[in-house]
């Protein structure tokens, strides 16, 4: 059964409080935020549903700012998501090279995981550092200054880490 746990839930209730009574769609963003990284990194129909039911909403109203903000994963996900941004300065920067690169070393296709379950390449618009590019999101740190080298330091730290 889909449901937050007791601290989780406090947190959400106290969210919704920020809003005047009937304006709990308010706290719908941070609300996914909450019920996607509770929820094994996606958001699932299920998962959907119960934030309507929470914010006593329709789940229409949920499944319409869920698919269309790219920070909500609609399907599953690694545990290590690699977001690596493809707009004009990161592109001029050669993230196409570091796309490829990813692709190349851990044999997946754009929005793919990988068969351990390990890492999802997933490319993403501006994320806001373009000072900085090339340059990817993982998880809740920015990678910035991208190169293949580092690339693969960071692939392997993290499959070394899986290990242990
Ligand atoms: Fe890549 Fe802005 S263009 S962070």
């Amino acid at each position: 059964m889909i449901k937050f746990s007791e601290e989780k839930l406090n947190k959400v209730k106290e969210v919704m409080a920020r809003y005047p009574e009937g304006k709990q769609k308010s706290a719908l963003i941070p609300v996914l935020h909450m019920a996607q990284d509770e929820f094994g990194g996606w958001l699932d129909t299920p998962v959907m549903d119960y934030v309507a039911e929470l914010l006593n909403i329709l789940p229409i109203e949920v499944y319409e700012v869920a698919t269309f903000y790219t920070m909500f994963n609609m399907k599953p996900v690694g545990k290590h998501l690699l977001e690596v941004c493809r707009t004009g300065p990161c592109m001029v920067n050669g993230c196409d090279d570091i796309i490829d690169h990813i692709k190349q070393k851990l044999g997946i296709s754009e929005g793919e995981t990988t068969p351990d379950g390990l890492f999802t390449l997933k490319p993403a618009e501006c994320l806001g550092a373009c000072g900085y590019a090339p340059m990817m999101q993982l998880g809740k740190t920015y990678r910035e200054h991208l190169t293949k080298e580092k690339v693969d330091k960071l692939i392997d730290e993290l499959r070394a880490q899986a290990k242990n």
